[in-house]
């Protein structure tokens, strides 16, 4: 029998996203800045981050916790060796309804068919322009929209479900919001637009360069027009609509304008193993040197039981300038939770 644990907030926990490197060969602006993330940056080496053995057996006692889906996120988690390996593994844990990724694209062609035969399902690849000039400038110029196309091409024919994440910067990339959803409609793929957060420390965020999910839409109807529709399921992260004439739908992640707190039932883990209950947490749990001391998975479920059980995030919803203030420099980089 189950445990259906809960949080302070009455929420159970179903969704467990695993964070394999903290490595990405992109400098995305928004995420890694070059000056920042630069070739002194010492990323954690192998010895720190958890083997495949610990991530199955913590997926496995997550699983018997409630948690049915499964995202595999970085960094970018294609840097991490035999990856469809780890895949392979998780698939075989009974409970595991499904796997999914999120990938910036770049090294999808060479991997997709292993990652499918592995069990994977779906992949989320990261696309914030079509624009070979803006999209180069907001990767650091680490890669091309060719090849980031080829990798969705390459994912969709080996049997993945592909969604497309476009993150809106105002006066950086808002300019594509309509050439994507023009482009995506036409496509199996569907896009969803994400406002700009205040993800880690080293962005520089200001509201002021959020584009709104009501300016998103706006932009789209007036060329396009949308209707809503009902979510697939209770806490789904983005809200979806349909074309009047048909098409692929899209989706808006509306953290900062329309948060979605209430139904939060994720649980983040880094490449080092620490435990997140929120996006913007500061420190996280430190589940890597239980799992390399405590033998008994019971120990280590009651540990998760017990942090699940104190939680009371909603860092979304609240978002005030004071919170920001409070936090600035010391919330978890994106790079480490990957999302
Ligand atoms: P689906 O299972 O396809 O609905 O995927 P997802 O939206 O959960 O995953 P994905 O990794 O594609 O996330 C898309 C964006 O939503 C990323 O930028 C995430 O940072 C953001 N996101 C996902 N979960 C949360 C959350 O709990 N809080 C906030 N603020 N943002 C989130
Ligand atoms: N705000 C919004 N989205 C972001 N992403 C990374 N950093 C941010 C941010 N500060 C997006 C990436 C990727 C997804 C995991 O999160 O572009 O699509
Ligand atoms: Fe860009 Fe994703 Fe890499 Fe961050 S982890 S730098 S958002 S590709
Ligand atoms: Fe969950 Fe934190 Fe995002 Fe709110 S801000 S939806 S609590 S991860």
């Amino acid at each position: 029998m189950k445990n259906d644990i809960r949080d302070q907030l009455q929420r159970p926990l179903r969704d467990l996203r695993l964070s394999v490197t903290d490595r990405c060969n992109f400098r995305c602006r928004y995420c890694m800045p070059e000056e920042i993330f630069g070739p002194d940056y010492s990323f954690l080496s192998s010895d720190k981050i958890l083997s495949f053995d610990e991530m199955e057996r913590l997926t496995s006692i997550f699983v018997g916790l409630g948690v049915k889906k499964i995202r595999i996120t970085g960094g970018e988690p294609l840097l991490r060796r035999n990856l469809p390996e780890l895949i392979e593994r998780l698939n075989q844990i009974v409970g595991v309804e499904e796997i999914a990724m999120t990938t910036n694209g770049s090294l999808l062609k060479k991997f997709a068919g292993d990652l499918y035969k592995a069990g994977l399902n779906r992949v989320t690849v990261s696309l914030d322009s079509l624009d070979e000039e803006r999209f180069q400038a907001l990767n650091g110029k680490r890669s091309t929209v060719k090849r980031v196309l080829e990798g969705m091409e390459a994912a969709e024919k080996a049997g993945l479900q592909v969604k497309v994440n476009m993150m809106v910067q105002k006066g950086k990339n808002d300019q594509d919001i309509v050439p994507m959803a023009k482009f995506f409609k036409e496509k199996n793929y569907i896009l969803r637009f994400i406002e700009y957060m205040d993800v880690g420390n080293t962005n520089g965020w200001t509201k002021a360069d959020v584009t709104s999910k009501k300016e998103i839409l706006d932009t789209i109807h007036a060329v396009m027009p949308l209707r809503p529709v009902d979510p697939n399921y209770i806490g789904e992260v983005a809200t979806r609509y349909q074309y009047l004439d048909g098409g692929q739908e899209i989706g808006i992640i509306s953290s900062v304008t329309d948060s979605f707190c209430s139904n939060c039932s994720r649980a983040r883990v880094s490449a080092e193993g620490r435990l997140y209950t929120c996006l913007f947490a500061e420190k996280g749990f430190d589940l890597r040197t239980l799992l390399r001391t405590e033998e008994s998975d019971q120990v280590v479920a009651s540990t998760l039981t017990d942090i699940w059980n104190l939680r009371r995030d909603r860092y979304s919803d609240e978002r005030t300038e004071e919170l920001r203030v409070r936090r600035r420099n010391s919330k978890v980089e994106m790079s480490h939770i990957g999302g």
